[in-house]
C-alpha cells in the first residue's frame, strides 16, 4: 500500500516510524516532513494546510490511505476533499472537527450527549459574559471559541484574571477572530490526562492514556507549551477509570456525532480531568496528541496501517489491537526561548548516539537537514522516546539519551513522569 502522511511535527514523524514497519507498506511518503521523517519516508515539499495540493499529489500518485496530522488541515476540509476524489483518508471531515474547531459547538455536543464535564456559558458581547464571571465567582476558565494554538484559555484564580481575560480576548482582540465568541466555564479540579480512540463513524476502538507535560518548566512552572514530555500508560487512569471515560466520554460522543449527520471518523482525542467525582471532559482534539502519539506508538504492538484502513473503511468492529507491556516516555527537547521567541538554525549534535541507546528512538519535530549537519527549525525540536519495564527505566533511558546529544541551543524538562514516581 501507498500512503501519505501529512504533517511535519514529532506525532507525523511516529506515525511515519511506525507504518513503515508495516510489511502491507510498499511506499510511504510524507508532507512536507522533516530532516528525521526523510528516515523512513520521502518528504515532500507540501506544506500541510495546502489542501489542493495535497489532493493532487494523492491522485497523481494512486495513494491507497492519506493520513492527516495536524488539526489545520482537518478544519480546512482536506478529510473531505479526499473522500469527494475517492481517495481513502483516515481522518475527521471538516464538519467533525469542528468538535476542536469551536469550543462552543463542542460544549453544545457534549451537554446533548450527556458527557460529564464543567458547566459553561457562550457569549458574543463582553458585558455578558462578565456579568456571567460576576455571578459564578472565581476560580473560573476563559476560552476563546475558535484555535488559537493552545493559548486561548485562561484558568482564572480570580474574578479580576477572568474579567481581564475577557477585555484581552474580545476587546483587544489578541487572538483575532477566534475570541468573537467566548466559552466560560467551570474550574475543574483533579489530575489531567488524555484518552485517545480511533473511530470510524459508528465503531470507537480505545487506544489509550497518556499523560502530558503541558508548562514549560520543571515542577509545572511558567508558561503553556505545545507539551514538553508525556508517558504511557499512567497509573492516575486505572482499568475502572479508563471503562469510565470510554464509557461516559468516548461512546456517547460517537454516537451523538452520528446523530448530527456528522459521523466521527478518525483519531479521538479526549482531554480528561480525574476528579473526586471521576472523570470529566475538558476538551476533544481531532488528532492525535504531540507529544502523546510518540509513546502511543512506541507501545503499540500491532500493525497500524491494516487498523488506519479499517478505520476509513468502517470497519474497526473488526479490529482488536494488542499493546507491548512496557512503559513509553519521551522527552520534548525544545529550542532556547520556545515558547516564547527563539533562535533558528541551530546545529543538533549526536543524533546517532543518542538513537543507539537501548530502547531509545529519536523522533524529529523540527529540523532540518543543512549539508551533513541536522539544524533546528522550530520550537519543539526533537521527542527522545524511550521504552521500559516500568517508568523509572523508561526514563533513565530517555535522559541518559539526552544527555548524548550535543546540542547547546536547547533544553528539556527534567522531570518527565514526576507524577507517577511520585506515588
Ligand atoms: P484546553 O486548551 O481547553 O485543553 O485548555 C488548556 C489547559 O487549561 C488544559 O489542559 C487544562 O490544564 C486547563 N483547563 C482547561 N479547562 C479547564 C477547566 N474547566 N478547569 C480546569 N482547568 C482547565
Ligand atoms: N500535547 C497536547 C496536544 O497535542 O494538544
Amino acid at each position: 500500500m501507498k500512503v501519505l502522511v501529512v504533517g511535519s511535527g514529532g506525532r507525523e514523524h511516529a506515525l511515519c516510524w511506525k507504518l513503515a514497519q508495516s510489511p502491507l507498506l510498499t511506499k510511504l511518503w510524507c508532507a512536507p516532513g522533516n530532516a528525521g521523517i526523510a528516515g523512513v519516508a520521502e518528504c515532500v515539499a507540501i506544506a500541510a494546510d495546502a489542501v489542493e495540493d495535497l489532493v493532487a499529489f494523492a491522485q497523481a500518485n494512486a495513494v491507497d490511505l492519506v493520513v492527516i496530522g495536524p488539526e489545520a488541515p482537518l478544519v480546512a476540509g482536506l478529510a473531505d476533499r479526499c473522500r469527494e476524489n475517492g481517495i481513502r483518508v483516515f481522518g475527521p471531515s471538516a464538519a467533525a472537527a469542528e468538535l476542536e474547531g469551536s469550543k462552543g459547538f463542542m460544549k453544545d455536543v457534549v451537554a446533548k450527549a450527556g458527557i460529564p464535564t464543567a458547566w459553561y456559558g457562550r457569549f458574543r458581547d463582553s458585558d455578558s459574559a462578565k456579568a456571567f464571571i460576576r455571578a459564578k465567582g472565581a476560580p473560573i476558565v476563559v476560552k476563546t471559541d475558535g484555535l488559537a494554538a493552545g493559548k486561548g484559555v485562561v484558568v482564572a484564580m480570580t474574578e479580576a484574571e477572568a474579567l481581564a481575560a475577557v477585555d484581552a480576548m474580545m476587546g483587544d482582540k489578541v487572538f483575532g477572530a477566534a475570541g468573537d465568541e467566548l466559552v466560560i466555564e467551570e474550574f475543574l479540579e483533579g489530575e489531567e490526562c488524555s484518552f485517545f480512540a480511533l473511530c470510524d463513524g459508528r465503531t470507537a476502538l480505545p487506544l489509550a492514556a497518556a499523560q502530558d507535560h503541558k508548562r514549560v518548566g520543571d515542577g509545572d512552572t511558567g508558561p503553556n507549551t505545545g507539551g514538553m514530555g508525556a508517558y504511557s500508560p499512567t497509573p492516575v487512569v486505572t482499568p475502572a477509570i479508563e471503562a469510565a471515560i470510554i464509557d461516559t466520554c468516548i461512546r456517547p460522543l460517537i454516537a451523538t456525532m452520528a446523530a448530527l449527520g456528522r459521523p466521527y471518523t478518525g483519531v479521538l482525542f479526549a482531554g480528561i480531568m480525574v476528579t473526586a467525582a471521576g472523570p470529566k471532559l475538558l476538551e476533544y482534539n481531532v488528532r492525535f496528541g504531540d507529544p502523546e502519539c510518540q509513546v502511543l506508538m512506541a507501545r503499540l504492538e500491532s500493525d497500524l496501517l491494516p487498523v488506519l484502513v479499517a478505520g476509513a473503511e468502517g470497519r474497526l468492529d473488526q479490529i482488536s489491537l494488542s499493546w507491548r507491556d512496557a512503559v513509553a516516555l519521551v522527552v520534548v527537547m525544545a529550542a532556547n526561548g520556545y515558547p516564547g521567541s527563539y533562535e533558528k538554525g541551530s546545529v543538533i549534535g549526536g543524533l546517532d548516539a543518542a538513537d543507539a541507546v537501548e530502547g531509545v528512538t529519536v523522533l524529529h519535530a523540527g529540523t532540518a537537514q543543512k549539508g551533513d549537519a541536522v539544524i533546528a527549525t522550530g520550537g519543539r525540536v526533537l521527542g527522545i522516546t524511550a521504552i521500559g519495564a516500568d517508568v523509572a527505566e523508561a526514563r533513565e533511558r530517555a535522559y541518559r539519551a539526552v544527555d548524548l546529544l550535543d546540542w547547546p541551543g536547547g533544553f528539556c524538562r527534567r522531570d518527565i513522569a514526576w507524577r507517577a514516581l511520585a506515588r
